[in-house]
């Protein structure tokens, strides 16, 4: 590793949404032992704020800041199809990896990221999902510590308006609506809580006649030892699982009771209009939650930018042990036994970013792979395809990348 051990430079690829959210909880983290060193993305303006706002080293092309000597690890946080170039790209550089989720959108082009890691001896790791929330971890540590008995069952439920979020169409249908972008969450957190073994998938997809893209899933897993799992995602704008959960949302904020169907009542109405129009729109809306764009920073799921008084919120999960059953409260977990309820607190945390960048900098300083690693990332990737496949073929698919770390 060059430069000073106790701090890491980092630099990203890819100012997009997700790069604004990584800048800003980093930002609202301070002390955090990272310099934001370098930033890559074809957007000019956007790498003109950049530098503006931290004075690192801006790049039109990713293969040039990969190659700068300055930078420790990258972050690759471009479209999910230019995932496997960037990492790997990376990986050539001597620099450490962390890919944004889904790792990939093949498993041949998540083996070959593994592989380019792998060959550039640097640490990657499959960032980023809602398995690095302290209130998932929280849970992890209760069911892998015995005290509850064993795991019997999971069950994870989350409806909400994800489908009819400004973008451009042809990203929604690239991850089969929130199967590739969503599932990614879901699998992590169950695998996660579950240890980390998934023996076999049975899916069903739910379709969107809005956008005419898949609006959903309904899926079953059975863990090591056939514990049952239960994963439903509905991203259509009717129900939101935020109801159920004194209206927190996504990332721990307040959550607007009228999102869900503004967002619908907003979509049905874009689909009415001209194609062109109607792309011109969602381009708009997309470029506006960009680094650089008019609402950066007030996404949903930015976990800084928002006020968020109660932890960050994926749904209800519902984790049954022989002896208790948990779920999330607002601000930690109720478990249920014998005696009734009783909250157990969780530390609020900086965020599922910054817990990320921790175990990517703990990796590092330690010398030994992070916890999701890229065999942890390949075996996540590996549900969601079979998510698609068993939708697809109506069987059910046996997996063969799991692994329990
Ligand atoms: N939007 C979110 O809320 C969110 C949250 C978490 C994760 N993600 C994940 O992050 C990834 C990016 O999503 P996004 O929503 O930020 O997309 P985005 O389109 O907003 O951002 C992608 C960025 O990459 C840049 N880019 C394109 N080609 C490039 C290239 N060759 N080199 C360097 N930069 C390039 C684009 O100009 C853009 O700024 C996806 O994998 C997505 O699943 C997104």
């Amino acid at each position: 590793m060059a430069g000073d051990a106790r701090r890491l430079r980092l630099g990203i690829i890819g100012l997009g949404q997700a790069g604004a959210m990584v800048l800003d909880d980093i930002k609202a983290a301070p002390g955090l032992p990272w310099t934001i060193a370098a930033a890559a993305d074809p957007r000019a303006h956007a790498r003109q704020r950049f530098h503006e706002e931290f004075g690192g080293a801006v790049f039109a092309d990713a293969a040039e800041l990969c190659r700068s000597p300055d930078i420790d690890v990258v972050y690759v946080a471009t479209p999910a199809e230019m995932h496997r170039e960037h990492a790997t790209l990376a990986a050539q550089g001597g620099k450490h990896v962390i890919v944004e989720k889904p790792m990939a959108l093949s498993l041949a082009d998540a083996v070959a990221i593994v592989e380019a890691a792998e060959r550039g001896g640097v640490r990657l790791l499959a960032g980023h999902t809602h398995s690095f929330d302290a209130p998932i971890r929280k849970i992890a540590e209760l069911v892998a510590g015995g005290e509850l008995g064993p795991l019997r069952a999971i069950n994870c439920w989350n409806f909400n308006e994800f489908n009819h979020r400004p973008r451009q169409m042809a990203e929604l249908v690239t991850t089969h609506g929130p199967v590739l972008n969503q599932g990614p969450h879901h699998v992590d957190i169950v695998r996660q809580i579950g240890g980390g073994t998934v023996r076999s998938v049975r899916a069903t997809t739910i379709p969107d006649a809005v956008t005419g893209v898949t609006g959903g899933y309904v899926c079953y897993l059975e863990l090591a030892e056939r514990v049952p799992v239960t994963l439903v995602y509905d991203g259509r704008s009717l129900f939101d699982t935020a109801e159920l959960f004194d209206w927190v949302g996504e990332g721990g904020d307040d959550r607007d009771r009228q999102s869900a169907p503004r967002r619908r009542r907003e979509f049905l109405d874009l689909m009415g209009r001209p194609p062109a129009e109607r792309d011109a729109v969602l381009a708009q809306g997309k470029e506006a939650g960009r680094y650089g764009g008019a609402t950066a920073g007030r996404l949903e799921n930015s976990w800084a930018a928002k006020q968020h008084p109660h932890q960050p919120f994926f749904g209800l999960i519902v984790v049954s042990c022989e002896d208790a059953t948990i779920r999330q409260s607002a601000g930690g977990l109720y478990v249920y036994d014998k005696d009734g309820r009783r909250e157990i607190a969780v530390a609020q945390s900086q965020g599922g970013r910054i817990a990320e960048l921790t175990e990517m900098y703990n990796a590092i300083v330690t010398g030994r792979a992070p916890f999701h690693d890229g065999a942890w990332g390949l075996a996540t990737l590996e549900v969601c395809f079979a998510i698609l496949e068993s939708a697809r073929t109506g069987t059910e698919i046996t997996m063969v990348h799991q692994t329990t770390h």
